[in-house]
């Protein structure tokens, strides 16, 4: 499905996002494999944490739904008649292969086109460092038969010490939750730290778990049980909102309820120190998630690098930052991303693509690009190749334009945020 964009002067209101994504990915395996019942309020709208739900119900979980109120009723999986579907959700089918490993069933999971193309050696490699007997299927043109569909036939599996070849909060999710049936103590060392939210949920389901900096260490054989929990809105989705408020004047914007995790919020520090204005307010605490209001301010941006431990923390934010890279002052300089090109889709290719049908200059490398600043946005019909964060990043930079914009596929929004081109009808001043 096409939509059409037309330009805003300004971005003004108050916005209520939906769930956080990791977050409630985590919340929904974990509270199918805790004993009792998990109650997750505020559980994400968005395609990809429905297929988590629908893959956990295939598993043996019961689960009731009252609009974004999920109650898991946990305990042992069993054998799933059918192979499970994780659709477009890279997060479903790599953390789940960490429990389906662990179980005494054979099971088969699968995901959409683009899901069908992205690796999954690279939690292959651990889990049969574990004693996880995993298959991959082949891909055209690839050697190796590490894409989905995997066919996962359960083991008993064994702690390993495990230094992650890449930044990943996937890979290491996956290794720890296999790490909660193995035998023995399972250790995880990341390159840079990622997003934490596994380690977090895991201590508030009772597994016995220790950080240390980038080393994580999980003893075996806690018991899980069911737990009452509060997701607190996405900041990845506030990021195109955070975005548009910043490119059009006189914009002033209220984000309620958004997770404010350290290891999430370097987008909020970055932005700040690019000019940004964005006040934190009352910030609290649920379920060792931190939680706050965000007022933004129309500002002037200065120009910006994003690279090393900076480019990790802000990987899903990269192509709205792009867009707004490209309005500010300096430009933006993004390195050591060439895990974009592995997301939903090549991330920088389809920047590149939608900035030049825009009239803005960029120029890639293998792994980030260089937008020079001061650019302005001309209409154009701009291609998401069924990507929720570009349909979303490019959007917002069709508001920025000099007439209205159609975005191809746009649809792909809803596997994050189903609600986004509403939420963003409300708020645009025209
Ligand atoms: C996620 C981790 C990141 C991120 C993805 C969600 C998670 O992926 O891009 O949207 O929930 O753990 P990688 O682990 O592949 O970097």
């Amino acid at each position: 499905m096409d939509i059409s964009v037309s330009p805003a002067h300004s971005i003004e209101g108050i916005v209520k996002l939906p769930g956080d994504k990791s977050i409630s990915h985590r919340y929904g395996i974990l509270g199918a494999v805790a004993e009792g019942t998990t109650t997750i309020h505020n559980y994400a709208t968005g395609g990809d944490c429905q297929s988590t739900l629908r893959c956990m119900q295939a598993l043996g979980a019961r689960v009731e739904r009252d609009g974004s109120k999920v109650i898991i009723h946990g305990g042992k999986l069993s054998e799933p008649k059918e192979m499970l579907d994780a659709g477009n959700s890279g997060s479903t089918i790599r953390m789940l292969s960490g429990i389906l490993a662990a179980q005494p069933f054979t099971s088969r999971i699968m995901g959409d086109e683009s899901l069908s193309r992205r690796p999954m050696g690279r939690i292959m490699r651990p889990l049969r460092e574990m004693g996880a007997v995993i298959e991959g299927s082949a891909l055209e043109g690839k050697e190796e038969a590490q894409y989905p569909p995997l066919t996962i036939r359960g083991q008993k599996l064994h702690g390993i010490d495990y230094t992650l070849p890449m930044a990943s909060a996937q890979v290491k999710s996956c290794v720890l939750m296999a790490g909660l049936f193995a035998e023995g103590e399972t250790i995880v060392r990341e390159p840079v730290r990622t997003r934490d939210h596994t380690e977090i949920a895991l201590k508030g389901f009772g597994a016995d778990l220790e950080v240390q900096g980038k080393v994580i260490r999980l003893a075996p054989g806690a018991k899980l049980t069911g737990q009452e929990l509060m997701v607190p809105g996405d900041l990845s989705s506030a990021t195109f909102f955070l975005v548009a408020a910043l490119l059009m004047k006189e914009s002033n914007l209220l984000i309620h309820h958004v997770g404010l995790n350290p290891t999430r919020s370097a987008l909020l520090d970055f932005l700040v120190g690019m000019g940004a204005s964005i006040k934190v307010i009352d910030v609290q605490q649920s379920g060792g998630e931190l939680i706050g209001d965000l007022r933004v301010r129309a500002s002037k941006i200065k120009g910006g690098v994003i690279e090393g431990a900076l480019t990790a923390a802000l990987i899903d934010e990269i192509p709205a930052l792009a867009v707004l890279g490209a309005a500010s002052e300096g430009g933006l300089t993004v390195r050591d991303a060439s895990e974009l090109r592995v997301k939903e889709t090549d991330r920088i290719a389809m920047i590149e693509t939608n900035l030049k049908l825009m009239g803005v200059e960029i120029e890639t490398t293998p792994d980030g690009f260089h937008i020079p600043g001061g650019q302005k946005f001309h209409a154009a019909k701009m291609h998401s190749a069924a990507d929720h964060r570009i349909a979303m990043a490019f959007a917002v930079a069709a508001l920025a334009a000099d007439g209205p914009c159609t975005i191809g596929e746009a649809e792909a929004a809803s596997v994050s945020f189903p609600e986004f081109y509403q939420t963003l009808q409300e708020i645009a001043r025209r």
